[in-house]
């Protein structure tokens, strides 16, 4: 590596633990505003000395930037990844990809970009970096942290943190929290490619209720679309979506439909015209609409840089919304191509800019710039059109691809993964690295998409998977059928057992969700955290912590490494048999968490009796919380919440419960509370009326 030649670049700080570091000769313009970030922190100029700090220069014609770490340091984070949990010694591209099975180029890209690393120290003490472009570029963890881009020098934001967890907050408050989910997409999410005529979509609503397998959402995939056209609903599938969607919601089950990027170039299909009216779309470099083939043929792709088009964007959705849609899934938005050598648009297709982000304008620039960015604008053009056309109601997006801080607007899966054994262990280092790039809500496809699942992969996938902070089962096009029933009634009843053990604790994953929402915090963590001090698990990515109190521990999980033992099993939640094929939890010593009695929707649950899980520290304490609301809407902004704060002391004849609430929706005085010792789980330490603890 080479120094660049020039006047050494800024370094600025913008508070005690976070500084930036501009390289020599810095063109702000190449790369800001930046995306990623929700807005440009306030600096001022860096004094003091800093122990992290980046190098600058050129290699193998790109730009440079170094970090240096000490040896021992361990790696996350890196954004959606195949391989490991510890990132040390991977390479990653970061150029959004459409990657079926993970198969391109040996699963070194895939549908997101996060230039951003986690280093963890042995004492726990920990730090970030974030490369702060959406260029293509490289990410490698080798024995410096390395970006390598085909873009302009960029600068780097370096977060010093006393743990993992307080640099996740700080990188929150730069990036922009995730919005408060509607309740119901946290529920159990079916999906196929595709559902197909409306009555089967109708069918599987009421098997699901018939057999009592809990169901929030059904999500329907692109056969509704008449001959693929977005934004229009095939007349002898979905002669009247409106009708099939009220029938949905009718039994309490929500509905998710696709929308893709790629709008047909079809003239007469009133999509295309107004699109090309108002000149909405991306530019090849001589200045026609950029086109690709995708599902309908050749189409085009709005230019989401634009005011323009984000504006024709959102006015697409108000009459496709109004037939009682709940909720968007945009999928493609690499975007990808199919007849195209790289996958999609060429490096040197123009976006135009003149939108905005964080109050400033997005200037004008090549695909190189603007691809990796692509999925997040569209998911977020997206999501201000799902506001406006339901202001009442909280916006629920969920995107493929996606930039760091696209967690600001929507949820996304890990895309198309296969139904094998090493796909569904991989799924939890993809999504806990997800989590400690700053994005809280993200799932695999359970089951697997590519490929068909059999009984014992099914049953062990929808075991895990109902822990994992999106649930939703999917399958591709012609696969066998991939319901919790089609593999028998043996995994049928597993199914139904994971799903009621996710609902029983709605209360707790729900609390977790506002936590995001607050503070950053994720809600899926990686295991290491149960003990920063214990090396193995750093290495540990066959289990996983939900929220920093539980534990869940499939049975093939290596049995070399272990929690510390004072973690403790918690009672069953559902009617799991302890041993059986479902994920055992743990509840760390001095936790608490709320649970309820499982239903078959998030309508459903009730929280008349509310089950407190305490695993007492040594001085017989365990403290927890519970956050609740009206599950939908924007009631809780102004105070149409409770938020419970519990602190559990145990006592010679039991244990006492001190309870304060915020919030000005309470939960009614007589909410029954049954506090259970997990060490010794045959009778509640504790019954009593929430009013009595108050
Ligand atoms: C690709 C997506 O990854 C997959 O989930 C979807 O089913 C198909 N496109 C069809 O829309």
């Amino acid at each position: 590596m080479s120094g660049t030649a020039g006047a050494p670049g800024r370094s600025l700080s913008v508070s005690a633990t976070i500084a930036i570091f501009e390289p020599p000769q810095f063109d702000p313009s190449q790369t800001l505003p930046s995306l990623m970030l929700n807005g440009e922190p306030e600096t001022s100029p860096l004094e003091d000395p800093w122990p992290t700090t980046p190098s600058f220069g050129e290699a193998h014609g790109k730009r440079t930037v170094d970090i240096a770490i000490d040896r021992d340091t361990d790696l996350y984070g890196t954004g959606e990844v195949t391989g490991p949990l510890r990132r040390n010694g991977q390479t990653i591209e970061l150029w959004n990809t459409d990657n079926p099975s993970y198969r391109r180029v040996q699963g070194q890209r895939l549908y997101q970009s996060h230039p951003w690393v986690l280093g963890v120290r042995p004492d726990g003490s920990a730090f970030g970096i974030l490369h702060d472009s959406t260029w293509r570029q490289s990410l490698i963890c080798g024995r410096t942290i390395r970006f390598e881009t085909d873009g302009p020098a960029a600068r780097v934001i370096v977060i010093l943190g006393e743990d993992a967890m307080d640099v996740l907050r700080q990188l929150s408050n730069l990036t922009g929290k995730m919005e408060m989910p509607p309740l119901w997409a946290l529920g159990y999410n079916q999906c196929r490619w595709s559902y197909y005529p409306d009555a089967r979509v109708r069918e599987i609503a009421n098997e699901f209720r018939s057999r009592k397998i809990p169901l929030d959402v059904i999500w329907v995939d692109i056969h509704y679309m008449d001959d693929y056209r977005v934004f229009t609903f095939d007349p002898e599938r979905f002669p009247d979506p409106a009708a099939t969607n009220a029938y949905l919601h009718e039994r309490d089950v929500k509905a998710v439909w696709m929308i893709d990027p790629g709008v047909a170039k079809q003239d007469g299909y009133s999509v295309y015209n107004s699109g090309e009216a108002r000149d909405v779309w991306i530019k090849t470099a001589d200045g026609q609409p950029a086109q690709g083939e995708v599902w309908p043929g050749q189409t085009v792709f709005p230019d989401f840089t634009t005011k323009e088009a984000v504006h024709w964007w959102s006015e697409q959705y108000q009459d496709f919304l109004a037939v009682g849609i709940d909720g968007v899934w945009n999928d493609m938005n690499e975007p990808a191509i199919f007849d195209a050598e790289t996958w999609t648009l060429p490096e040197d297709a123009v976006h135009r800019g003149g939108a905005a982000h964080a109050g400033l304008p997005i200037p004008e620039g090549p695909h190189l710039r603007y691809h990796n960015a692509y999925g997040m604008l569209m998911a977020r053009a997206t999501r201000d059109a799902v506001l406006k056309a339901k202001p009442d109601k909280r916006p629920f997006v969920l995107t493929r691809a996606n930039v760091l801080g696209g967690h600001r607007y929507c949820a996304t899966w890990t895309g198309d993964n296969r139904s094998c054994w090493h796909h569904l262990k991989m799924s939890i280092p993809m999504s806990v690295n997800l989590s400690l790039s700053g994005q809280p809500f993200h799932g695999p496809d359970i089951g697997g998409f590519e490929g068909e699942a059999w009984p014992e992969l099914f049953a062990e996938w929808m075991a895990i998977g109902a822990f994992f902070p999106f649930c939703r089962g999917h399958t591709i096009e012609k696969s066998a059928d991939h319901e919790p029933w089609s593999f028998g009634p043996e995994t049928e009843e597993v199914c139904r057992v994971a799903l009621r053990r996710r609902y029983a604790l709605m209360p707790y994953l729900y609390t977790l969700f506002r936590r995001a929402s607050e503070t950053g915090a994720p809600v899926m963590l990686p295991a290491f955290l149960a003990d920063p001090a214990e090396e193995e698990l750093r290495f540990c990515d066959d289990r996983f912590l939900l929220g920093s109190d539980l534990a869940v521990e499939p049975g093939w999980a290596d049995k070399t490494i272990s929690l510390p033992e004072d973690w403790r099993l918690i009672p069953p939640l559902a009617e799991e048999v302890p041993g059986d094929i479902h994920p055992a939890l743990r509840l760390r010593p001095g936790g608490l968490i709320p649970a309820c009695a499982p239903a078959v929707s998030t309508e459903a649950l009730t929280l008349e009796t509310l089950t407190l899980h305490v695993n007492f520290d040594q001085d017989g304490h365990a403290t927890g919380s519970l956050y609740w609301d009206e599950r939908e809407g924007f009631g809780f902004e102004n105070g149409a919440y409770t938020d419970l704060s519990f602190v559990c002391q145990r006592t010679d004849a039991g244990a006492t419960l001190k309870v304060t609430a915020a919030g000005q929706r309470p939960l009614p005085a007589e909410t029954k509370i049954i506090v259970i010792d997990v060490a010794n789980a045959e009778q509640p330490v504790l019954a009593t009326r929430l009013g009595a603890v108050l």
